[in-house]
């Protein structure tokens, strides 16, 4: 459903909404996350604790993603002093360590051991390359966005802030919080924003 489509129904059932009304959505919610808890099992390094909401996900899911614009400040603000700079400051590393996490889809599944390398999979939602095979249209395209940008200290900060914890800039974002669910250390984003600032990187090519 449109995004815009979802804000709308949203506001129509919460100006109907009955007391008894918001009793059942509880209880079906309730009966949602029984059900999802007795039909997912844990297998590997996916434990079942994957199923647990924070509290950004709690309320974006209790809101259809639109919390009011007070929450949405409140909660991006707080994700954002979550975020962990590198001990010496260095924003940029090396793109072409960037390139490969950011083509790599594995780590972190059932199937991968435990403490394996993690990927960023940032292909699956985004064209990142000139020379990809397939990309996924989840997120924007990100070719060219050194061109665009630059790549001053505040560029390169807000880069490594937005790989590192996407709800510091859109609570509701749907990209992963790489660097605060600890899918990828500060080293290896810095090579991620030199991927996508480093003027000889082919994403700026
Ligand atoms: C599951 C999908 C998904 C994955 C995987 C993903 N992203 Fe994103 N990304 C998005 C979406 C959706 C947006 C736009 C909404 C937002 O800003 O949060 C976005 C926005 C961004 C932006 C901001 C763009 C701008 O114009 O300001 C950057 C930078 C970015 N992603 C980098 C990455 C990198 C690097 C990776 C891999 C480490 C990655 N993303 C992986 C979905 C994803």
């Amino acid at each position: 459903m449109p995004k815009n489509l979802v804000v709308v129904s949203a506001a129509i059932v919460s100006l109907f909404a009955t007391p008894f009304a918001l009793a059942d959505t509880a209880a079906a919610r309730a009966k949602a996350l029984e059900a999802v808890k007795r039909d997912f099992n844990p297998r590997g390094q996916a434990s079942l604790d994957r199923l647990a909401e924070d509290m950004v996900q709690l309320i974006c899911n209790r809101t259809a993603n639109n919390p009011s614009p007070e929450n949405t400040k409140r909660l991006e603000a707080k994700q954002l002093a979550l975020v962990k700079y590198p001990a010496d400051g260095k924003l940029m590393g090396d793109w072409k360590k960037g390139e490969t996490l950011a083509q790599s889809g594995r780590g972190f599944t059932w199937t991968d051991g435990a403490g394996g390398a993690v990927g960023g999979s940032c292909y699956n939602c985004h064209q990142i390359g000139p020379n990809e095979q397939a990309f996924g249209t989840v997120g924007p395209s990100l070719l060219g966005y050194g061109k665009l940008r630059g790549n001053s200290p505040e560029i390169q900060r807000y880069t490594y802030a937005k790989i590192y914890n996407a709800k510091a800039f859109s609570a509701c974002s749907d990209m992963p919080r790489f660097g605060h669910v600890g899918a990828l250390k500060p080293e290896q984003i810095v090579d991620l924003v030199a991927l996508l600032l480093d003027p000889a990187s082919p994403v700026n090519k």
